[in-house]
């Protein structure tokens, strides 16, 4: 007897064609992950940290022994049918910035500086205020916001029309903007769009780009910790286009290591009285959360993850008092090597204190790049498959998950991995898996 059997086979488009991949901000992320991308093709490194290229889903029983790899799961898009653009408020190309943010070896940027040097920015939306840290002068001018957004798209339309692409996503990986709540001009489509024409000072430029992808057609996935997609008025409008939406903000270090460890101490009802997390980062990402408004943003994002995998309204006794502290210091000489630390101070039977000590060497836009390249190829397959709104069985990938009105977000790494799977399994008509043993009820 199956378990579940979640029906017919979801149809979805193939992957023909070229995929446009479009990011905002050239930074160390964005270039580690087109340098990797390119390493891959031309066979000199292996897909390391990417689920869509390395990981496989069991389908059917323990016994059936059916492990494919996702990629051959589902129709995604070939990595050699890839091209990238984007923009930044430097004109720095790909090589330029990838040689400033440091994260990749001289051998490898010589290795890579014919395809790096070819990718050059579109000038950028920016408004100094949203990130105080940076001035840049490779930026777009226009009468009004409207005018930017209609800029960017000619953008996308110039890129689609160049490469002859079939598809484009957009991900976001340019610097975090300051901390804002919805303001009433998100507060609906329309608001919204005459704002834009108002130049509304509460709307960011990540807004601007979030709003021509999705007029354009483009799915839209938020790399950072900032607002943009998750407003009314820019839902309203993936509503209305179907297109797909995620984010934010990648989960890769110290928030990865939190979310994978908190599950284990809920699952055997170990108490924690105190979570204290802190990092040095000495990139241009920690440059610009140096700035008390961006780390707000930043802080808010990583802070969440705990209250609601440890849930302290159902296990009042383990939870109700815990502290939780984060804090992030820009500390230049480590580069893109980013340094955390975790003092996680737990208790065990009677009471008894214990603590456990999590100092993650890691490096930041290392771990980013695989993420960035599932979430691109995740977010056209959702496409492809009629799939819009908010892409929750993406969680995974994100620091702090969008969710539906009502809903609180799903944090714990391996429910989240579970979603994705389940979801994979669904849209190709396989049984979910529940891991529920139905020997015992037989
Ligand atoms: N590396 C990680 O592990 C990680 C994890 C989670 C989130 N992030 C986020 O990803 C983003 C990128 O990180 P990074 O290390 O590459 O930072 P970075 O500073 O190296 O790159 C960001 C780039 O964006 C550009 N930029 C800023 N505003 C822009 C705008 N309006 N339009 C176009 N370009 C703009 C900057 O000039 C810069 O070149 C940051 O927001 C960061 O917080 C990174």
């Amino acid at each position: 007897m199956p378990l579940t059997k979640s029906g017919p086979t979801v149809e979805i488009k193939p992957a023909t064609g070229k995929l446009g991949i479009m990011l905002p901000g050239m930074g160390a992320v964005a270039t580690t992950f087109m340098a990797g991308v390119e390493a891959i093709r031309r066979g000199v490194s292996k897909p390391i940290g990417s689920l869509t290229q390395m990981g496989t889903v069991r389908l059917g029983k323990r016994t059936d022994n059916r492990s494919p790899l996702i990629k051959e799961l589902v129709p995604l898009a070939r990595l050699e049918d890839v091209v990238f653009a984007g923009w930044d408020l430097f004109p720095d190309d790909a090589y330029q910035a990838a040689s400033k943010a440091g994260v990749l070896s001289k051998e490898h940027l010589a290795e890579f500086k014919d395809f790096l040097s070819g990718i050059r920015p579109m000038t950028a939306v920016f408004e100094q205020k949203f990130v105080k840290r940076l001035t840049g002068t490779h930026i777009k001018k226009g009468k009004s916001k409207m005018d930017m957004a209609e800029q960017v798209m000619g953008d996308i339309n110039g890129f689609r029309k160049r490469e002859k692409l079939d598809r484009a996503v957009m991900v976001w990986c340019a610097s975090t903007e300051a901390y804002r709540k919805p303001a009433p001009v998100h507060a609906s489509l329309a608001t919204f769009e005459k704002g834009l024409a108002a130049s509304d000072p509460e709307i960011a430029p990540s807004q601007i780009y979030a709003y021509a992808a999705l007029k354009c057609g483009v799915p839209y996935a938020n790399g950072a910790p900032n607002l943009t997609v998750d407003t009314p008025a820019l839902l309203e409008l993936a509503r209305k286009n179907s297109m797909p939406v995620s984010g934010k903000d990648f989960k890769t270090g110290q928030t990865f290591m939190k979310t994978s460890l908190a599950p284990a101490f809920k699952a055997r009802l170990l108490g924690v009285s105190g979570w204290y997390s802190t990092n040095i980062l000495g990139n241009r990402d920690g440059e610009v959360l140096d700035d008390p408004e961006s780390f707000k943003s930043k802080e808010v994002s990583k802070l969440g993850a705990l209250e609601h995998i440890l849930q302290p309204h159902l296990y009042p006794d383990l939870y109700r008092n815990m502290y939780h502290s984060v804090h992030i210091n820009y500390y230049p000489p480590r580069g893109d090597n980013k340094e955390g630390w975790d003092n996680i101070d737990i208790f065990g039977w009677m009471g008894y204190p214990m603590q456990i000590k999590v100092n993650f060497l890691c490096r930041d836009s290392i771990l980013a790049a695989p993420v960035v390249l599932d979430l691109a190829l995740f977010m056209d397959l959702a496409q492809r498959a009629g799939m819009h709104g908010i892409q929750e069985w993406l969680s995974f990938y994100w620091k702090s998950p969008m969710t539906a009105e009502g809903l609180y977000p799903e944090h714990d790494t391996f429910i989240q991995l579970m979603k994705l799977k389940n979801t994979l399994r669904h849209l190709r008509g396989e049984e979910l898996i529940t891991h529920l043993g139905l020997e015992y009820y037989d």
